[in-house]
């Protein structure tokens, strides 16, 4: 039994997510965590709302409330929603915790020690009309590395490219769209990622079973033009986790926070460590390798904006502590989902968000969509069309006919027990070969997360069912061969469950639907598929399950594409 530990892009605090986040991070990492647990793992899935940062405050500011307020309401919505999605956390944590307050002012401390942080007195742009100093993410202008025009001051979105605000042309408020902007004095503390570039480059080097997107990412900002830069961490913001030395004040630094991306990362540790204290686990021996962590694997998923941030900066957090932190040792990260010809938007409410699609259609219905459709090689795009064509075909054709003819059909001609008698002949041989084939290569590429291609896999495992119904087609055979009839459908009850085991990643209610009609509760993986079909006997009861998927109506998809065709309100 392995040991995975495995963490999810934090979700900002600041609203709803669109199926874009969803797909980008929580969703295949869910995939992953339920997949290696259905494998006998044991696996320790991690995430949390990230709440620093001006957004929360700014989003406070609108809902007239205080921030601490909003980012304890906001999380408890985000963790239902979650739940609602099937997204199975160990733990869902907060980024404000207590833990992480700890932890980040522990590395700033001992980074610092170790000569990892510079004080720089420097100039900051404060806006005279808003009245403030603008933090990174309020500043909008030009990238002057590719030139798109609405480039953040902390990244642009265009090109990836980590930014400071002051090297964007032709700056403006992002708050007012003021342009009188003044540039101020400040002292702030920069992570000198530099320092540390030959033992990112190394690190990074020997990651050869990485995601191209992800490698290409990292190498091109520790190698192109003027390379990797040191990283402002700190900010003039009241919101956040005050900067100190581990439990020491930081003279110069009062009434300063750590910038929301240089703690973000160290809550997947405090998040451990959050799940630890409520549950009376060890959080150590996951994330401490001189305390048990040695044997972990620990897999991240994000979204390609992301990577720079977890492939660099956290990464020189955990490195320049010089202590034993366990590393991530697979990066899985995913292009871009469109949607219907444009991007999702948060800020300008485009797309469909999470709270949205489960209140038309139970989350099964979009994990199957999304996950078959993942941006991995490149961007993809959610289209209503396709996505009724993927639900009506995959879930309801293929798998939902299945199931439920094969019930139908014994509960019609020997009632609602497995049956006896029969046994199995040459096209059933055929059936559990091709089964174990595709099985074992469904393993490959879940293993693997390739996620598409474990999708496609597992609707053929669908399909060869399906297929093999329609040839033995007991409802002819009973004519002649009772006997025969009944061990097909015998069999054909235990693919039920079988898929049941098999999909539960992808669509794990259906799959509890289907486990709860065949009356069990055995989950256990198809090692061998000929004994994992004789799992239910002869004389096992079940019932035949209500309409595991509906079709979606094409005058439901065009209701649902003109309602979501504007933006959210
Ligand atoms: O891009 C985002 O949505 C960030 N909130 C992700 C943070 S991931 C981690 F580092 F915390
Ligand atoms: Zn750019």
């Amino acid at each position: 039994m392995a040991r995975i530990l495995i963490t999810s892009a934090l979700p900002y605090i600041n609203g709803i997510k669109h199926l874009g986040n969803l797909v980008g991070s929580q969703l295949p990492a869910d995939l992953f965590a339920r997949y290696m647990r259905g494998r006998g793992n044991e696996v320790l899935f991690l995430c949390a709302t990230d709440e620093h940062g001006t957004p929360a405050e700014l989003a406070a500011a609108k809902a007239g409330k205080p921030v601490a307020e909003y980012c304890a309401e906001l999380h408890e919505v985000q963790a239902d929603i979650a739940r609602r999605f099937g997204l199975s956390f160990d733990h869902f944590g907060r980024s404000s915790s207590p833990q992480n307050h700890r932890l980040t002012q522990h590395f700033a401390g001992v980074l610092a020690e170790n000569g990892l942080i510079r004080e720089v007195s420097e100039k900051q742009v404060y806006s005279r009309a808003d009245g403030r100093f603008l933090p990174d993410r309020y500043i909008e202008g030009t990238c002057p590395n590719c030139g798109y025009d609405k480039a953040r001051g902390d990244q642009c979105e265009n090109c990836t490219k980590q930014l400071d605000p002051t090297d964007l042309i032709d700056p403006r408020s992002a708050i007012s769209g003021s342009t009188d902007l003044e540039v101020r004095e400040t002292k702030h503390l920069y992570l000198r990622q530099s320092a540390l570039r030959d033992d990112l480059d190394k690190w990074i080097d020997t990651k050869t079973d990485w995601p191209i997107l992800t490698t290409s990412i990292a190498r091109k900002w520790l190698h192109d033009g003027d390379g990797l830069q040191d990283r402002g961490i700190t900010r003039d913001l009241d919101w956040g986790i005050p900067v100190r030395k581990g439990d020491q004040d930081w003279p110069g630094m009062e009434g300063k926070v750590f910038y929301v991306w240089f703690d973000a990362p160290i809550e997947y540790i405090a998040c451990a460590a959050e799940w630890a204290e409520a549950t009376g686990n060890d959080w150590e021996r996951w994330w401490r390798t001189d305390k048990g962590a040695g044997d972990v694997r620990y897999v991240q998923f994000m979204g390609k904006d992301n990577v720079p941030f977890h492939t660099l900066s956290f990464p020189t957090t955990l490195l320049g502590s010089g202590e034993p932190w366990k590393m991530v040792d697979h990066l899985k990260s995913f292009n871009y989902l469109n949607y219907d010809g444009g991007q999702f938007s948060t800020s300008q409410g485009r797309g469909v968000f999470m709270d949205q699609a489960l209140d038309i259609l139970p989350a099964d219905y979009w994990r199957w969509w999304l996950l078959s459709h993942a941006p991995e090689s490149s961007d993809s795009e959610f289209t209503w069309e396709n996505f009724q064509q993927s639900v009506n075909k995959d879930l309801a054709d293929v798998l939902g006919n299945f199931v439920s003819r094969i019930t139908k059909f014994c509960r019609s001609k020997f009632g609602e027990t497995v049956p006896d008698g029969g046994a199995y002949g040459a096209q059933e041989e055929t059936l559990l070969s091709e089964l174990t084939r595709r099985i074992r290569a469904y393993e490959g590429h879940m293993d693997a997360m390739e996620v598409r291609k474990s999708a496609q896999e597992l609707r053929a495992i669908w399909v060869a069912g399906n297929e093999y119904l329609q040839s033995a087609a007991p409802w002819s055979t009973i004519k002649e061969d009772p006997d025969r009839a009944a061990m097909q459908v015998r069999l054909g009850l235990n693919l039920i469950r079988l898929y049941a085991v098999l999909s539960a990643p992808f669509i794990p209610a259906a799959s509890a639907a289907m486990l709860g009609a065949m009356n069990t509760q055995d989950t256990g993986w198809p090692d061998d598929v000929a004994d994992a079909l004789s799992t239910l006997p002869a004389g096992h009861a079940f019932t035949v399950p209500d309409v595991l998927f509906a079709k979606i109506t094409d005058e439901q998809r065009e209701d649902w594409e003109n309602r979501f065709s504007g933006v959210r309100s």
